[in-house]
């Protein structure tokens, strides 16, 4: 029983009544049995107020409020001690000025040797103070918590030292997409994209908080959905009062927007650099190419009028070498004037698909054998203002650039899309927002490294050897689609090929749309015996027989299997003759490739060429439209098949 013991001799009470004095941080009194108060110490008087003369004889119930005298706690208070041995609560207590403090109360009950219970020993302390502070810190906490609760705009919350989320705030959510139901307890990696996580940021990130006492960074950061935004991060370590790390507080800021507004402002700074230093180039060579284009004028028609007297051959031969370089100069400077803006534009509306197509043999063409050229063009699309010419010299230039850039062959996408210029990507390219019509030309060539990507458009600017290139290609696309109202670029990485983005203004109407599969649009305009698609591996045989047909007035496609060949025919151009190889790589032969083109094109002229005696191939099977010659053969013998196979005789 956890009892006082009354001290029994007189000069032990004495010390112990001394002691009990010196207290001042506990006020310590007795009890008799009945509340009573016996005994009063300078704690007691320092805390209550009343010095012992006064409070002698009182009942201990005036220390207590209104509210718990009614509930008689001090009576209960007692017996608790009597019955237990011991109470103890906290609780407010009044001072003589009426002024209330929070206590906290210890009574034992005291007996005597025979175990008479002669009265209680109390002892209170005044922890108003320490209640104070503690609710302060309440107060605090819960400010703070509605504060962080409060906050939108920030991602506020803790991680335990290891990285596991431990608590969420409404901008968490907001950023991040999760609740916070659903992320607490889950390790805050999963915010930080693959590559980061590959690379061990997270962990990293912590590290550094632990070791310098804060981690500042910009990144990118995934949300739930999967989207990423780019975050300002910062992570401050937590320590508790022994030092020790308890966790991190993570504040993390979605700053996408200001981010992209920053990279527009320097997109839009680099490319007004850009066009200034274009302009500027721009009018120099348009002037010169102004003066330059007089004097030719001067120089052609004076060699047009000396030849009509000159008779001598070594003369007219003289003469003609001047006119040809004249003329070539003529061309060099058309090339400059266009760059510079400065030549006269006939344009129209036109439908870029019908325009291209109308363009295609010529491309195809100009791809070689070794290019796949694919057309990706919408059946529906808006309408340029052109001129015709320009654009087909412009997208010569750029399927040929490509062919440069592709000494191996690979792939050639001409693809027509169209898009709608917001305000901030319209000032970029410095044209106006609304509807643009995209076309892209993309290969899978070499590539270009930064610096030469960023000169390409310059006059003269040619990474070809001597003699091979003018460095005028680009010059004259950049010159007709700035004076056409759009806007190029270039992508390009070294070995990752290049893509050339050109926006024209989109137009409603303009020519008819190729609705009713008009054929005839798409025919190129030149005087031709047909078109014929040529299918052969074998790059040298190619050549021989396209020369063969080009003299015979053909347009030639080329396709070096059978694959190719049918994406050819599923294309919409008109196609006379099928001249394949029988043999052929990657599985369809000659054969089985004029059965799918019998069925895709009915009526089409086959001609197969074969290595093999005529003996050895099939012999039924196929219609009138069929005829096989074998090799090697030779161009009077081709073209008879040719005859006969077209005409009948
Ligand atoms: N598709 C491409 N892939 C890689 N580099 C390219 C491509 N297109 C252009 N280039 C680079 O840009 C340079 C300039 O091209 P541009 O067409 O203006 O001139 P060029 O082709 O060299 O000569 P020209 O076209 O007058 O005969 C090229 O020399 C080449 O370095
Ligand atoms: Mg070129």
């Amino acid at each position: 029983m956890n009892a006082v013991q009354v001290p029994e001799t007189a000069p032990e009470k004495e010390r112990f009544q001394l002691l009990v004095d010196a207290v001042t941080d506990y006020a310590i009194y007795m009890l008799d049995p009945n509340g009573i108060i016996a005994s009063w110490n300078s704690g007691a008087q320092r805390f209550k107020g009343y010095i012992e003369s006064e409070i002698l004889g009182e009942h201990f119930s005036r220390f207590y409020t209104d509210e718990d005298r009614a509930t008689e706690l001090p009576r209960r208070a007692l017996e608790t001690a009597a019955r237990e041995g011991k109470f103890e609560a906290e609780g407010w207590r009044v001072r003589k000025d009426g002024g209330r403090f929070w206590a906290h109360v210890v009574i034992d009950p005291i007996w005597d040797a025979k175990g008479n219970l002669i009265g209680y020993a109390k002892i209170t302390r005044d922890l108003t103070e320490r209640r104070k502070a503690e609710e302060a810190l309440k107060e605090s906490e819960q400010r703070f918590r509605l504060l962080v609760q409060g906050v939108t705009d920030y991602a506020i919350y803790m991680l335990d030292p290891e990285g596991y989320v431990s608590n969420w705030n409404p901008g968490a959510q907001r950023i991040k997409g999760y609740t916070e139901d659903e992320i607490r307890g889950k390790h805050f990696s999963r915010f930080y994209t693959d590559e980061d996580r590959a690379r061990g940021l997270p962990q990293r990130a912590l590290e550094i908080a632990r070791r310098e006492g804060r981690f500042d960074a910009e990144g990118w950061r995934v949300r739930k959905d999967g989207t990423r935004f780019w975050a300002s991060v910062v992570i401050d370590p937590i320590y508790n009062d022994m030092k020790r790390l308890i966790g991190f507080a993570k504040i993390t800021r979605d700053i996408t927007e200001r981010r992209n507004a920053q990279e527009a402002l320097e997109q839009a700074q680099a490319a007004l650099f850009q066009a200034q230093k274009m302009e500027t180039v721009g009018q120099l060579t348009g002037g010169i190419a102004h003066d330059f284009n007089n004097l030719l004028t001067i120089i052609v028609n004076s060699l047009d009028l000396l030849t009509r007297n000159v008779t001598g051959a070594r003369e007219t031969r003289l003469i003609e070498s001047a006119q040809r370089a004249a003329d070539r100069g003529a061309r060099l400077t058309q090339q400059l004037l266009a760059f510079s803006r400065r030549q006269p534009l006939q344009s129209e509306l036109r439908n870029p698909r019908t325009l291209i197509e109308g363009f295609e043999t010529v491309l195809r063409r100009a791809c070689g054998e070794l290019v796949n050229l694919r057309l990706s063009l919408p059946t529906r699309s808006s309408a340029i203002n052109v001129d015709g010419a320009q654009f087909e010299a412009a997208l010569l230039n750029l399927v040929v650039n490509a062919r440069d850039a592709m000494p191996d062959g690979g792939e050639l996408t001409i693809a027509v899309s169209e898009t709608e210029l917001n305000e901030t990507r319209a000032a970029i390219c410095n044209i106006p927002a609304g509807p643009y019509v995209v076309l892209n030309v993309r290969d899978t060539g070499i590539g270009m490294s930064k610096d030469v990507a960023e000169r390409v458009f310059e006059p003269f600017f040619t990474t070809k050897e001597f003699g091979k290139g003018t460095g005028l290609g680009l010059s004259q696309v950049y010159g007709f689609i700035m004076q056409s109202g759009g806007h190029i670029e270039v992508q390009s990485e070294p070995g990752k090929g290049t893509t050339i983005t050109m926006l024209l203004p989109a137009h409603d109407g303009g020519e008819e749309q190729d609705e009713e599969g008009s054929s005839d649009m798409g025919k190129p305009a030149r005087d031709t015996a047909g078109t014929v698609l040529i299918v052969e591996d074998e790059p040298a045989v190619l050549e021989v027989a396209m020369e063969i047909f080009d003299s015979l007035g053909y347009d030639v496609l080329t396709a070096t299997d059978a694959m190719h060949a049918i994406e050819v025919f599923e294309r919409d151009i008109p196609i006379d003759v099928l001249f394949s190889d029988v043999i052929m790589p990657n599985g369809m032969n000659g054969v089985e490739l004029s059965r799918k083109a019998q069925k895709l094109r009915p009526g089409i002229k086959v001609l197969l060429a074969s290595g093999y005696p005529m003996s050895a191939l099939p012999s039924e099977g196929f219609d009138e439209g069929v005829s096989f010659i074998s090799k090697p053969y030779r161009w009077t013998e081709l073209a008879d098949k040719l005859r006969v196979l077209r005409t009948g005789s």
